[in-house]
């Protein structure tokens, strides 16, 4: 079978990063590389997608092939979008795709709108990415072809780039996310049912429309065939984006970044909304839904952050539970009141400030009431991240609960960007 090639490399598995870097982004260099995208059989792409295994690359894992499937379910003329805000401040890896291969997102946001019978597509990212003034080159150079694509520029905001604050901003000016239902897929963007997909598996689509759903799976898991992309950094020698096969360890991933630089305490694995898992045994898991569920994390955005020993697990959850509840949209009753009162009892066990004992059980009793209560994931995402945290550092809450002499040197780790205006303005 004729298709970028996937035998293993230094850097892992190349498909999606298979084109040289040397010829540029550009229409041209992509089709000579790739080939022309062939239009899609009577059937459409519902057929070779679902077969292929391919589940969304934006977070939840969805099932692509379904998702089109719903979306031609619901009639009238759908409308196509890519989500290519890279909300998640950790993760790189929706920049470097559409820096790098601008047009194969482009053919996989394309070819689902033949498939559909869409006639409007939309590359949405946030407002002010330095990517978009090369993207829009790429959109005007499909334009030229006749296949329109317009882009769409988001406020930058956490919450601002779920899929329904999408189509909220799209509609309406404001992109905080709304209620469901109706989801985007049966009401959507002018009141359409829409497709809205992440940019890297759009980017999948559009090498299963060229190569086929068994070139797909042959590498991957059965729960999670492919490959994708991750964001490894932390206490690796060459942190960046890799393409890997589903299904490699952690620890691998880890090792084609170049190696652990020094003591690893914790990854943390799948973005903010992802969760932590303890360096080991997690670097024997694999980078697959099933499997990282079942050890107390998600694939999510696929990133694999390596914090060094040394680092307080208790601080450092403090910190980014602080940065999640200043970054939700604070219109549903878990943003508005618990995420703020949970990184508060987070602050409170990192300070010993208090009886320990009773923030912990009202940290657990908080906890159980966020998941499912919002209007997106996002209440869902925190609570994973915070109970993960409870799990993987066991041993650090339970000093800071004994008043034992904190194991961390005192660093903040992650990097978090400043937090956006929370004023309605904010959201426009
Ligand atoms: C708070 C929040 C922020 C999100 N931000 C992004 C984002 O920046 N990019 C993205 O592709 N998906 C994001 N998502 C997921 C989208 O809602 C949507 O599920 C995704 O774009 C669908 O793509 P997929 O099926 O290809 O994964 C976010 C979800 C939540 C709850
Ligand atoms: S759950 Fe939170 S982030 Fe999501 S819509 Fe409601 S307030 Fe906004």
């Amino acid at each position: 079978m004729i298709g970028p090639q996937q035998e293993a490399t230094l850097a892992g598995v190349a498909r999606l990063l298979s084109a040289p870097t040397e010829h540029g982004p550009g229409l041209a260099a992509h089709r000579a590389h790739f080939g022309p995208l062939p239009a899609p059989g009577e059937a459409g792409l519902i057929d070779p997608v679902t077969r292929s295994g391919l589940r969304g690359r934006g977070g939840a894992g969805f099932p692509t092939g379904r998702k089109i499937a719903a979306v031609a379910a619901a009639g009238g003329r759908p409308v196509v979008v890519a989500n290519g805000c890279a909300g998640e401040p950790v993760s790189g890896k929706d920049h470097v795709l559409l820096e790098l291969a601008p047009h194969l997102v482009l053919d996989g946001a394309l070819a689902v709108a033949t498939s559909l019978g869409a006639d409007e597509v939309l590359l949405c990212v946030h407002r002010g990415d330095p990517i978009a003034p090369s993207l829009r080159v790429a959109v005007a150079e499909r334009g030229e072809e006749g296949r329109a694509a317009r882009l769409v520029e988001i406020p930058g905001r956490y919450a601002a780039s779920e899929e329904s604050a999408l189509v909220n901003f799209i509609n309406t000016g404001t992109a905080r996310p709304t209620a469901k239902p109706p989801r985007p897929y049966e009401r959507g963007v002018g009141g359409r049912p829409t497709m809205i997909a992440n940019v890297e598996t759009l980017a999948h689509v559009a090498l299963v429309a060229r190569y086929g759903a068994d070139w797909f799976r042959a590498v991957g898991t059965a729960d999670s065939p492919g490959t994708t992309l991750v964001t490894v950094g932390g206490a690796v020698a060459y942190p960046g984006v890799l393409e890997v096969a589903l299904g490699t360890t952690l620890g691998e991933i880890l090792e084609l970044a170049g190696g652990r630089t020094g003591p690893v305490g914790a990854l943390l694995v799948g973005g903010l909304g992802g969760g932590w898992l303890p360096a080991e045994p997690g670097a024997a898991v694999r980078l697959d839904h099933a499997d990282l569920r079942k050890a107390g994390a998600a694939l999510g955005v696929g990133t694999v952050l390596a914090m060094p020993a040394g680092v307080c697990g208790v601080t450092e959850t403090a910190r980014i539970a602080s940065y999640l509840a200043a970054e939700s949209a604070r219109q549903c009753g878990p943003c508005m009141f618990g995420l703020p009162a949970v990184a508060a009892d987070l602050w409170s066990l990192s300070g010993a400030a208090g009886d320990p004992m009773t923030i912990m059980r009202r940290l657990r009793r908080r906890l159980g009431l966020l998941p499912g209560r919002g209007a997106c994931g996002h209440p869902d995402g925190f609570a994973r991240f915070v109970r993960g945290a409870l799990d993987t550092f066991a041993d650090d809450f339970r000093g800071h609960a004994h008043g034992r002499p904190c194991p961390g040197d005192g660093r903040a780790w992650l990097r978090l960007p400043a937090s956006g205006d929370s004023t309605p303005a904010g959201w426009r």
